[in-house]
């Protein structure tokens, strides 16, 4: 199928798309795509997405894609009217924490996290009580009453740095464990961890690894994992992270132990690389659509609206995280 002119950005679209996708396919997701870009114009909106949304979302609609840092500090410093959130709720609640004056939608609101859901803002005051002193470093992947709670925020790229920038001999580490052990092995300091995990890490381990031990192929896992899939993974990181290696080290074969759009977002950029499987699908993300951020635009729902007393005390410990 051929453009039109001056819409040559459909067969460029469709040419990337189509490293991913049937070209069929490609092209009948265009018209909507078109409607969204003229409805983000319409309204002065960005999109930013995270790297395990689809490519049609990444490469169709997003102006700004990245790991959960970059997102964040995308969203400190936009000056569009309208931020639209394709990822989980918890990256639209920081958004919208970091950016108060700007409309935060969040076009799929059911879009939770088991990590955000394995914490309370009652259990972290516990904490507090048992280890009297002690400062809170929160994972972004927490409820903002959670971070209203805590004395700094972080995310798989900055955490190490977090913690070592308290210099204090305990810190308490929440909600990952398997990140909390992440960080222990790198800091001087005693990690004392909460028993959250990520219900798409977690389901990896070793033995997805060793049927490619001596292979060639490169083994990239986020923090996420368990541990005996980070001490058997060739490099453990953000998602962010990992784009950065592959674009440095520039392996032919790879297994990524994370997302599985991650690696078709890589090979929108990289169609030479041969992506190994099993990868994990994370339902939560998956349920963010084209329908659905259309419909937000269009009629400007899914607005995130955070009661301003959690507000005010949960954008503490996320400003301090930017600001480090
Ligand atoms: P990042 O490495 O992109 O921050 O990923 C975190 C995550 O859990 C996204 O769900
Ligand atoms: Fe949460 Fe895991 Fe999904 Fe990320 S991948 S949103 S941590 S459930």
């Amino acid at each position: 199928m051929a453009a039109v002119a001056g819409e040559s950005w459909k067969s460029e679209l469709a040419a990337r798309l189509g490293r991913v996708m049937p070209d069929a396919e490609a092209w009948a997701h265009l018209p909507l795509i078109e409607d969204i870009r003229e409805l983000k114009a319409a309204h002065g909106a960005v999109v930013v997405a995270h790297n395990y949304q689809v490519p049609l979302i990444t490469a169709g609609i997003a102006d700004f894609t990245g790991d959960s840092l970059a997102m964040a500090h995308f969203a400190a410093q936009t000056d569009a009217d309208t931020i639209v959130v394709c990822g989980v709720r918890f990256m639209a609640e920081t958004a919208k924490l970091l950016s108060p004056a700007r409309k935060v939608l969040l076009p799929a609101p059911e879009a939770g996290c088991s990590l955000a859901e394995s914490i309370t803002a009652a259990d972290v005051r516990s904490l507090r009580t048992r280890y009297p002193g002690v400062p809170v470093v929160a994972y972004v992947n927490t409820t903002a009453a959670v971070k209203a709670e805590v004395d700094v925020c972080c995310t798989s790229a900055n955490a190490v740095d977090v913690v070592k920038s308290l210099g204090s001999p305990r810190v308490i580490f929440l909600p990952d464990r398997y990140l909390a052990s992440f960080v222990a092995e790198r800091v001087a300091c005693e990690v004392i961890p909460w028993p959250g995990s990520c219900e798409v890490h977690d389901r990896f381990s070793a033995e997805d690894i060793y049927p490619y031990r001596g292979t060639g192929v490169r083994v990239l896992a986020h923090p996420e994992c368990p541990p005996d899939v980070q001490a058997a993974a060739d490099f453990v990181g953000s998602t962010a992270a990992m784009i950065d290696y592959l674009g440095a080290a520039r392996p032919d074969r790879v297994l990524l132990l994370t997302e599985c759009s991650m690696a078709d977002n890589v090979l929108l950029a990289r169609p030479d690389i041969q992506f190994e499987r099993p990868c994990n699908l994370c339902r939560h993300m998956k349920t963010v659509t084209l329908d659905k951020v259309r419909d937000a635009l269009r009629d400007g729902r899914c607005a995130i609206d955070i009661d301003p007393q959690i507000a005010e005390r949960a954008r503490r410990p996320l400003q301090r995280m930017v600001e480090l």
